[in-house]
């Protein structure tokens, strides 16, 4: 499962690397047009289509891997995308996104005699000017998590594993400075 494919490039890539079926889902229509041109003229039977928002997708487990890249920043409610993702893997999904920087400490909750660490943070990003961009949000406003609250949040909807891949010496210098990150998440 390919969550926000945009012209399919990783789903065309899953699909002629043999994976039995791969389902390719972008909220833009003009996008799953592109994929399905590209389809017709790979000849890939293997590769499905389907225009979706994230969050109208079916919640059934039975996808081995799923990949939301590029995703998770564009959006308003990325708790909520984290939880979609879960629902659809059976196996392991993978999530690449900018992050902002962490903050940590303690929290005064509710008073300075019960104190919370904090476990991460989002960045509010304006993008209400653009959501007419291919490539942005929808409803403008975004919310960028920190990577260790994006580490933490795959744990509490109910991954079982999470780590940040290690980039390689020659990787885009976002991956390279940890300005982006790409994680794998195992049921
Ligand atoms: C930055 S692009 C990333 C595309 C591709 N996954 C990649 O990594 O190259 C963001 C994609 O998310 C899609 N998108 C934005 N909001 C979405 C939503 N709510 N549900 C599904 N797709 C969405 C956009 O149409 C766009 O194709």
């Amino acid at each position: 499962m390919d969550i926000a494919c945009h012209q399919g490039y990783y789903a065309i890539q899953l699909a002629r690397a043999g994976f039995g079926r791969v389902d390719a889902t972008d909220v833009r229509q003009e996008h799953i047009d592109d994929v399905d041109l590209l389809r017709r003229i790979y000849a890939l039977d293997n590769l499905h289509t389907r225009r979706a928002d994230v969050f109208e997708m079916q919640n059934r487990a039975d996808h081995d891997l799923v990949l939301m890249f590029g995703l998770l920043y564009h959006l308003e409610n990325p708790v909520g995308a984290l939880r979609k993702a879960r629902a659809l893997t059976r196996r392991a999904c993978v999530i690449e996104t900018q992050v902002v920087p962490h903050l940590s400490g303690m929290v005064d909750w509710g008073s300075y005699e019960y104190v919370r660490p904090l476990k991460g943070c989002f960045g509010i990003i304006d993008e209400i000017d653009e959501t007419h961009a291919p490539e942005a949000s929808v409803t403008g406003v975004c919310l960028a998590p920190s990577t260790e609250g994006l580490l933490w949040l795959l744990h509490a909807v109910g991954f079982r594993h999470a780590e940040v891949l290690p980039v390689p010496d020659d990787g885009y210098e976002q991956l390279r400075h940890g300005k982006r990150v790409m994680v794998a998440a195992r049921v």
